[in-house]
């Protein structure tokens, strides 16, 4: 029996789950042009929140599926691949050093960023996204010190463009920990005139020649303005994003900045795990099925509602 291409059966089995497809823009092409929305962490949640879709199917990683699910308790949440996760939200493991670590400065309010588990966000005062952390921390009092995870580059970048003190957890991200500033100084100096663009979790040697740091949204936004003031943009996060910079203004050169010199390329390892023909395959067996226990999502809810509410105003 011949199987049919990916491309159809999601198309059929959408019409017949009333299914709705979020994407990162991490995610390959094909899975960029088939999803309904795609966007950043904290477009993917405010779409997630509002979506009156009975099946979500969460393209990208773990723990923003786990967000949908937590916005959603009462609809079903699939992803392609459970085993798509998160360096970031691995590095609050262990769960006792990290438990330990809030109650050693109980006193003081949790900002995390959303690359984070569940249990971290139901800890949490209040949840942040790269593209709201400094209007999330700057809610709180200007002399008040604030607990921020799991990211440390995002914490020092925050706590520099804030005046905030940020006390970090010492997470990483692999993806963007390993961009090298030698080789984005020799990538400046190969074409002159370029802009970087990077994402705030690249390491503070990276941050400091870039003449603009955001979100992904924010990143292709700078890319593709009609008003740039270059054609030739360097972009220091994962080269997922240039599909859309492509799509929204095609004549220009868009350089996927170098990583460190053992490796070829900054593809995010978890992201690049979903493929057309897992997404087919979970609406048909209609698993990996994302579940939150009951009551660590409403506490879980409570933080990232919070997040929501400061992102609206
Ligand atoms: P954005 O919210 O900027 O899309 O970032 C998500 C992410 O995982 C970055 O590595
Ligand atoms: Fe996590 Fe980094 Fe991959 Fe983003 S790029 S999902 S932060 S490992």
């Amino acid at each position: 029996m011949q199987v049919a291409d990916p491309l159809a059966r999601i198309a059929a089995l959408k019409r017949s789950l009333g299914a709705v497809i979020l994407a990162h823009y991490y995610q390959d092409d094909d899975i960029q042009d088939i999803a309904d929305v795609i966007g950043d962490s904290l477009k993917l949640a405010q779409e997630a929140r509002k979506s009156d879709a009975s099946v979500i199917v969460f393209c990208g990683v773990h723990f923003m599926a786990e967000t949908a699910k937590i916005l959603n308790p009462g609809k079903t949440v699939l992803m392609p691949d459970s085993a798509a996760g998160c360096s970031l939200a691995d590095s609050c493991e262990p769960r006792w050093a990290f438990e330990a670590w809030v109650r050693r400065h109980e006193s003081l309010p949790l900002v995390s960023y959303i690359n984070c588990p569940a249990w971290v966000k139901a800890l949490s005062t209040v949840i942040c996204t790269s593209s709201n952390a400094e209007k999330v921390v700057s809610s709180f009092p200007r002399d008040q010190a604030v607990l921020f995870a799991p990211d440390r580059h995002l914490s020092r970048f925050v706590a520099e463009r804030t005046g905030r003190r940020l006390v970090p957890w010492d997470g990483v991200c692999v993806v963007h920990d390993i961009f090298e500033e030698k080789r984005i100084l020799q990538a400046l100096r190969e074409n002159p005139g370029a802009e970087l663009l990077a994402h705030p979790e690249c390491p503070v040697g990276i941050l400091a020649h870039a003449h603009f740091i955001g979100s992904t949204t924010g990143i292709i936004d700078r890319a593709t303005a009609p008003d740039a003031r270059t054609n030739t943009f360097i972009i220091a996060t994962e080269p997922g994003v240039i599909h859309e910079m492509k799509k929204r203004a095609p004549g220009r050169v868009y350089i996927p900045a170098p990583p460190n010199q053992t490796c070829a390329c900054s593809y995010c390892p978890y992201m690049r795990l979903n493929t057309m023909e897992k997404i087919a395959e979970c609406m048909e067996r209609m698993e990996p099925r994302i579940d939150v226990d009951i009551e660590l999502a409403r506490r879980a809810r409570l933080p990232l509602e919070r997040m929501l509410e400061i992102s609206r105003n």
